[in-house]
């Protein structure tokens, strides 16, 4: 009797990559939701997940949200060691198991707003495609500063108010200098939630 012959070896099974970003107040949250909902609806395996993460770096990041402790530095190194754990132990794996992967930001939000708090974007970006994997489709909803202030109740003309605003208008133009890039659609998030899911979906089946 002859051994059995080694198993064919499986085709590396592979996930789909899809990351939302904006500045606070585009919907990115609702729209991760809608778009893992789709997926599901065609029968895909799905993970959705965001950062920061609720792991321990990504909780030290929420809670400094409020109490502002976190140097410039102690907060970049903050995302990095939240987006280490949140590749490794989420992101890889799901990938490797073939799912549909969406993410609520990642590391373009570091270029933005890490950039608009003086570092130097391109070198945010390289320190982090040492490690994390770069998606397959990249998805910036777009919206003007002003009209996404308000979505979020920020109104005023307070001084805090109007460095609140400059500074976002620094994320946003972060975020536009990557929409040509070959991965990246850029998505009008004017309009209601269902204009804009319209929007993402036709992007999706194109892409
Ligand atoms: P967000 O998910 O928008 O917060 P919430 O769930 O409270 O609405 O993200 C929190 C903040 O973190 C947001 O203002 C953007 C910021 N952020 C960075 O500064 N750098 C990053 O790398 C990431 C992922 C987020």
């Amino acid at each position: 009797m002859s051994d059995p012959s080694p198993a064919p070896a499986a085709p590396l099974p592979k996930g789909l990559f899809i990351v939302i970003e904006g500045i606070d107040g585009t919907g990115k949250s609702t729209q991760v939701k809608r778009l893992g909902e789709w997926y599901a609806s065609l029968g895909r395996e799905v993970l959705l997940s965001r950062e920061p993460t609720d792991g321990p770096w990504g909780r030290k990041l929420r809670e400094s949200a409020s109490t502002g402790r976190l140097s410039p530095q102690e907060e970049l190194d903050c995302f990095l060691k939240d987006r280490r754990q949140h590749v490794e132990e989420k992101i890889r794996p799901a990938l490797e198991a073939g799912k549909v992967v969406i993410l609520d930001r990642y590391y373009f939000s570091t270029m933005a707003y890490q950039g608009a708090r003086g570092f130097d974007p391109a070198e945010i970006r390289r320190m982090n495609e040492a490690f994390a994997p770069r998606p397959d489709l990249l998805l910036i909803l777009d919206l003007e500063v002003e009209a996404a202030h308000e979505r979020i109740g920020h109104r005023g003309d307070s001084a805090n108010e109007f460095e609140k605003r400059e500074s976002l208008q620094r994320c946003r133009e972060i975020f536009l200098s990557l929409k040509d890039e070959p991965f990246v659609r850029l998505v009008d998030s004017s309009g209601s939630l269902d204009e804009v899911s319209g929007r993402i979906l036709e992007v999706v089946k194109n892409f």
